[in-house]
């Protein structure tokens, strides 16, 4: 594989498409050991998950529901400062298991903010899957259910994941060159 350039940076083969399926198929087989019967709602985070999303719900052979929704932040009152509001969750969730489908998780701060949204409307469990994980910038208490992949402190692209808008629909992952 060759090096990728996208805006002013280069990027090096980091993680084939054949390693991530792998792992995609692995998440599958350990969902479908603890969840098959609960009738889940999957909520993926938009828009750096929509690739391996797709790809992990098409090996589950149970019923499930899938939401797509986003976290914008905004301005709150002085006293409240910058609050976090969840776009595009329809569905009613009390008592359901809830299954956070997340790209990447870094410092945690996302996951925490939604993870704190989707507790307050009342879901029965929640569960957490990322395909890539840093451990090193994890910053929260928050367990990780099923992790695909542990990275160290870099930037990467592919897979959905992008550097400035670029990168989403390469179907390998590659990290930033220093
Ligand atoms: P966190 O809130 O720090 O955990 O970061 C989560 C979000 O930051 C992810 O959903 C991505 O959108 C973005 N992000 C973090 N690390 C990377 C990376 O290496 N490449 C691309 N996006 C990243």
């Amino acid at each position: 594989m060759d090096l990728v350039k996208l805006h002013d940076k280069q990027f090096a083969p980091y993680i084939t498409a054949d390693v991530i399926h792998q792992n995609v198929s692995r998440i599958a087989e350990g969902l479908t050991a603890d969840v098959k019967k609960s009738f889940p709602l999957f909520v993926v985070v938009l828009n750096g998950s929509f690739i391996f999303a797709s790809d992990l719900v098409k090996l589950l052979k149970f019923p499930c529901e899938i939401s797509f929704v986003k976290l914008a932040s905004y301005h709150g009152t002085s006293s409240t400062g910058n609050v976090s509001k969840l776009i595009g969750l329809t569905e009613n969730i009390e008592n359901r298991t809830v299954i956070i489908v997340e790209d990447i998780v870094d410092t945690g701060n996302t996951l925490e903010k939604l993870h704190a949204l989707l507790c307050e409307k009342k879901a029965k469990e929640i569960k957490i899957v990322t395909l890539l994980f840093k451990p090193k910038a994890y910053k929260k208490d928050i367990k990780l259910d099923y992790v695909g992949i542990q990275i160290p402190n870099d930037f990467v692209v592919g897979y959905g994941l992008d550097y400035d808008g670029l990168g989403r629909n390469l179907k390998d992952i590659y990290i930033l060159r220093p």
